[in-house]
């Protein structure tokens, strides 16, 4: 028996670093997922992964900061498994440039991919989550089960970071709503959390090589080494781990809140 036995999940951004681990891990505990992502390799990837260690996936090519690619995702996932239950809002990407050179299509290329992702895909997946507890309260008094939503924000938007003002717009927000959203569908049985993890070993934080779109100044990997108090970087599975909770009944009193995953980061905590 895994505790997501018989529950469909959703997770964005599936294809690589934290969103595959996230897939992996819903997947050996027991949920069908769809594995989205923009690229299609590594979400196969993923799938494939899945299927090796015994469990069921499939893959959704989709990009959500379109609406009606996120309503061909969720519609996707009922298809498929026949129900929804799971949407972790995990894609999200950088492109860090110091504030004085920031243009309106750096800005908006981040908003979107961090927060207009997560926004899409969980109105699109209204129709399964609220809409079936809806009727459920309806029929039997109270939802069959909780559902669950989970957002991911960052330490940068819990501490601030130079050359960050349009990441940091969009995972200072994801904070806030993921507040708004628990208050709202609270009363569906819905929970809705977020994550903020630290430094986390994918290629958004890779040492960056000149000419690359991906990673950050060896420097900073070095000084991010030295204010985690566990004194390591972070693994994906340091973060789907927490997900795994997050999603699972275990946490079913816990909505509204933004879980730190950084190894006791200094600030980030
Ligand atoms: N790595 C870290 O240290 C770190 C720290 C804090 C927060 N995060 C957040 O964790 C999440 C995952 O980051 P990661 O480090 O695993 O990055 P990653 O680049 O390794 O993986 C992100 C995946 O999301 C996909 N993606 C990008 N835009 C998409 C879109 N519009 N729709 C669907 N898929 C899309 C990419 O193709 C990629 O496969 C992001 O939201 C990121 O901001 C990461």
């Amino acid at each position: 028996m895994g505790r997501l036995d018989d529950r469909v999940a959703i997770v964005t951004g599936g294809g690589r670093g934290i969103g595959r681990a996230t897939c992996l891990r819903l997947a050996a505990d027991g949920a069908a997922v769809v594995v989205n992502d923009i690229d299609e390799a590594p979400a196969q990837e993923t799938v494939a992964l899945i299927s090796a260690a015994g469990g069921t996936a499939v893959a959704v090519v989709a990009n959500t900061v379109d609406l009606d690619q996120a309503r061909a995702l969720t519609a996707a996932a009922a298809d498929e498994f026949g129900k929804l239950d799971i949407v972790v809002n995990n894609a999200g990407t950088t492109r860090d440039k110091m504030f004085h050179g920031l243009d309106d299509e750096l800005f908006d290329f981040v908003v979107d991919t961090n927060l207009k992702t997560g926004f899409h895909t969980t109105l699109a997946a209204m129709p399964y989550m609220r809409e079936v507890a809806k009727a459920e309260i309806k029929e039997y008094g109270r939802p069959a089960y909780n559902r669950k939503l989970v957002f991911t924000s960052s330490v940068a938007a819990l501490m601030g970071n130079p050359g960050q003002f349009n990441y940091t717009a969009a995972k200072g927000a994801v904070i806030a709503t993921t507040k708004t959203l628990a208050r709202e569908l609270g009363p569906f049985g819905i929970n809705v959390n977020a994550v903020a993890p630290g430094f986390v070993e994918t290629r958004l934080t890779a040492a960056k090589q000149a000419g690359e779109t991906y990673g950050i100044p060896e420097e900073m990997r070095t000084m991010a080494r030295a204010m985690i108090s566990l004194g390591r970087l972070g693994e994906p599975e340091d973060i789907a781990n927490v997900t795994a909770f997050l999603v699972s009944s275990d946490a079913d009193f816990v909505s509204g809140v933004t879980i730190p995953v950084t190894g006791g980061q200094l600030g980030g905590m």
